[in-house]
C-alpha cells in the first residue's frame, strides 16, 4: 500500500468538502468568514478526518458517504488550535506556517472564529446528506461520541490541566492525563466515530478505539519531541515554546530518547489492537500509526 497516495487522496476528499461547507469570504459579516477560512484553509495535515475515513473503510463502510462528518471533526480541531494559540492559553504567534488567527484578526474575532467553527462542526456532522445512507440512531451515536471527546471529559479537560500545570512540577500520571485528553481524546474519537458510522460490530469498535487511544498519545508525545527538535520552517509553528512556557511534556520528564521509545511502543500497541482485522485491509491504519511517530511535521 502506498501511504502517501492514500493520505493524499483522502485529504483531497476532505479539502473539497471543507470548501463546500465553509461559507465564502464575502458572506456578511465578512470579517468572521475571512477569519474562519484563514484557519481552515491554512494547510493542516487533516490527519483526524483521514483516520475517520480509514477506520470507516476498514469495517466495511462507504467512506465517501461520511466525508461531511469527517470534516466536522477537522473543524473542531481547527477551532481548538485557534483558541490554543490565544495569549490567554499558549500565546503562539505562528500556526501552519502563517501568523496565528488572533495575530491577524485580533483576539475578539479569533475567539468568535473558534466558537463559529465548533458550532459549524455540529451543523456539518448532521448534514442531511448523511441520513440518506445512514440510520439516524447511528449518526446520533457518532455525534454523541465526538461531543464527549471534545468536551469536559476529553479535550477541554486536557487543555485545562495543561494550562494549570504550566511552570509547575508534575507527575507522570498528570502528564499522561494531559496528553491523552488534550490530544488523544479527539484522535481516538475520530477513529471510533468512523467505525460506528461504518456499521462496525462492538468488538471492532472497541479494537479501533484502543488503536486510536494509542496513536493519540503517540501523536502528542511526537508533538512534544518536534517542539524540541524541529524548526519553525519545517513545523509551521514556533519551536522551543514548551520549555519557555514551562509546559508538562514527555521530553521534559523522561528525556528525548525515552520519549521516542515510548511513542514507538504505543505505535506497536496500536498495531496490535488491529489484531481482529484482516491483515491486508488493516494495512492503511498500521502505516498511519507508524507515520505518526516518524513524522517530521
Ligand atoms: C497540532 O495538531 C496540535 C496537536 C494536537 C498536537 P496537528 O499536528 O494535527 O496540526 P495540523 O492540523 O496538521 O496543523
Ligand atoms: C494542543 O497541544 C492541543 C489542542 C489544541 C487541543 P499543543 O499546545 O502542544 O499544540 P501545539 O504545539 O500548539 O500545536
Ligand atoms: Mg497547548
Ligand atoms: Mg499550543
Ligand atoms: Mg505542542
Amino acid at each position: 500500500m502506498d501511504l502517501e497516495r492514500f493520505l493524499h487522496d483522502r485529504k483531497k476528499l476532505i479539502d473539497d468538502t471543507l470548501e463546500q461547507v465553509t461559507p465564502g469570504e464575502t458572506t456578511p459579516p465578512p470579517t468572521i468568514h475571512k477569519a474562519v477560512r484563514y484557519s481552515v484553509f491554512s494547510g493542516g495535515k487533516r490527519i483526524r478526518p483521514i483516520l475517520t475515513l480509514a477506520s470507516n473503510e476498514l469495517v466495511g463502510g462507504d467512506h465517501r458517504s461520511i466525508v461531511p462528518f469527517a470534516c466536522g471533526i477537522e473543524l473542531i480541531h481547527t477551532y481548538s488550535l485557534i483558541h490554543d494559540d490565544l495569549p490567554a492559553i499558549d500565546n503562539s504567534d505562528f500556526r501552519r506556517g502563517k501568523l496565528s488567527n488572533h495575530k491577524v484578526f485580533g483576539e475578539a474575532i479569533a475567539v468568535l472564529a473558534g466558537d463559529a467553527l465548533l458550532t459549524l462542526a455540529f451543523q456539518v456532522m448532521t448534514d442531511p446528506f448523511l441520513f440518506v445512507s445512514h440510520d439516524p440512531a447511528t449518526v446520533l451515536r457518532a455525534v454523541h461520541e465526538i461531543s464527549r471527546v471534545a468536551g469536559l471529559q476529553g479535550m477541554i479537560g486536557g487543555q485545562v490541566v495543561d494550562v494549570e500545570t504550566e511552570g509547575k512540577r508534575f507527575t507522570p500520571r498528570c502528564l499522561e492525563y494531559i496528553h491523552t485528553h488534550k490530544t488523544g481524546s479527539l484522535i481516538a474519537g475520530a477513529v471510533k466515530a468512523g467505525a460506528i458510522l461504518g456499521g462496525g460490530g462492538e468488538r471492532e469498535i472497541e479494537a479501533l478505539t484502543k488503536y486510536g487511544e494509542n496513536i493519540g498519545l503517540a501523536f502528542q508525545i511526537t508533538d512534544d519531541i518536534l517542539d524540541v527538535e524541529s524548526t519553525r520552517k519545517v513545523l509551521g509553528k514556533e519551536t522551543g515554546q514548551d520549555a519557555v512556557r514551562g509546559k508538562a511534556t514527555y521530553p521534559k520528564l523522561f528525556g528525548l530518547e525515552d520519549s521516542r521509545n515510548r511513542a514507538k511502543e504505543l505505535v506497536e500497541k496500536a498495531a496490535a489492537a488491529l489484531g481482529p482485522f484482516d491483515v491486508d485491509r488493516a494495512e492503511s491504519l498500521r502505516q498511519i500509526a507508524r507515520h505518526i511517530s516518524q513524522r517530521l511535521y
